[in-house]
């Protein structure tokens, strides 16, 4: 029987990753039965809601999302369509592997990088409560609730456990918000005493940056709180090629959302050379979720042999190729 997921195009390049993805993971053999839902900064615009009712219905009823980028104004305008998708289906859990490419030319090539980043979704500096207290003055509001925490917490050290990994390290700044984050961190030490086969450490996230840049390879599985687990999801792309090959899975308890971490590239637009991996790299997160893990395997395999050849690969990466081309490579390679 034919899998039923809903695809979320969105706007800018996504129409071109999604359409390259849709087209990759077709070639698998797996039978999806695709229901587009059209999702625009436009269409937010003239609905006038972040998250449009026809959306919202058919992920509720596939329960499975693949998701392209969707333009969002800055300081001003529509709140984000991401934000709102994750609050609305409580897509709790912000989980993405950042790895090395074979082949690919980074300033990190000769270290072997593989680690999960586990991100709480929900709550944090995330909560949209901000407001100006007296002309000049504003405040935002920084939500951390035991249950969101724990909720995370227990995430990662299950999928740690049930996928062979040995370390979590818990990120926060609990030496300045010693209310907030150090709730999160007894939080993470609670659930952490009840892994004793997974290894536990912490650190300060301002550390943790520099121990990225400097050690990446000694990283595992990085557990953080929704602000910090955003700026060090990007600084760990930006040390295997960048946003165009990192995939990412928003995860809840009854609808997963699986989408590439980068945004709309407005710059790049319509050219047909966007990078399409990281949209592929999350759809293989989603034939995993669909219980296909042949086929993702096999499209995994198929991504890196592409890489490692390296001669269809987009520009973003070092290349010349077109979205077309790098896909037609990574099908060949399924063989
Ligand atoms: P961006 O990720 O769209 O672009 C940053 C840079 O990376 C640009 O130079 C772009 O050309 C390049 N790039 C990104 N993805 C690429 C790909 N697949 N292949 C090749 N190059 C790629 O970030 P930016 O410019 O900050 O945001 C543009 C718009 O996207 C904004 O409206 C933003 O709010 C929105 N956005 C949406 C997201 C989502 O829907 N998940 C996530 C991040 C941003």
């Amino acid at each position: 029987m034919a899998h039923k997921v809903t695809l979320i195009p969105g706007d800018g390049i996504g129409p071109e990753v999604a359409a390259a993805t849709v087209r990759a993971v077709n070639a698998t053999g797996v039978r999806i039965d695709w229901e587009t839902a059209e999702l625009t900064a436009d269409i937010i615009e003239k609905s006038g809601a972040s998250l449009p009712a026809h959306v919202l219905e058919s992920l509720e009823r596939t329960g499975v999302g693949l998701k392209g980028p969707v333009t969002t104004p800055v300081a001003g305008g529509f709140k984000s369509v991401n934000v709102a998708l994750r609050k609305t289906l409580d897509l709790f859990a912000n989980v993405r592997p950042v790895f090395t490419l074979p082949g690919l030319k980074t300033r990190f090539q000769d270290v072997n990088i593989d680690m999960v980043i586990f991100r709480e979704n929900t709550e944090d500096l995330y909560s949209g409560l901000e407001h100006e207290v007296v002309r000049d003055v504003v405040e935002s509001l920084k939500i951390i609730t035991r249950y969101a925490s724990m909720r995370i917490a227990n995430y990662a050290f299950a999928y740690a456990r049930k996928n062979g990994r040995r370390k979590v390290t818990a990120v926060h700044k609990a030496n300045i918000m010693k209310l907030s984050d150090g709730l999160f961190i007894r939080c993470c030490r609670e659930v952490a005493t009840e892994y004793p086969d997974i290894a536990y450490n912490e650190l300060i996230v301002d550390n943790a940056a520099m121990q990225l840049v400097m050690r990446p390879e000694t990283f595992d599985i990085l557990l953080l709180p929704n602000l910090y687990g955003d700026i060090v999801s990007d600084l760990a792309a930006g040390l295997v090629g960048g946003l165009g090959v990192v995939p990412g899975a928003n995860m809840g308890e009854k609808c997963a959302v699986f989408e590439a971490v980068h945004g709309s590239a407005p710059d790049i637009a319509g050219h047909g050379i966007a990078n399409p991996t990281a949209l592929m790299s999350s759809a293989i997160l989603m034939l995993r979720y669909l219980g296909e893990g042949a086929a993702a395997d096999r499209l995994q395999k198929a991504v890196m042999a592409a890489y490692a050849e390296g001669t269809h690969l987009t520009r973003d990466v070092g290349g010349s190729a077109t979205t077309d081309e790098f896909t037609d490579a990574v099908i060949r390679h399924l063989g």
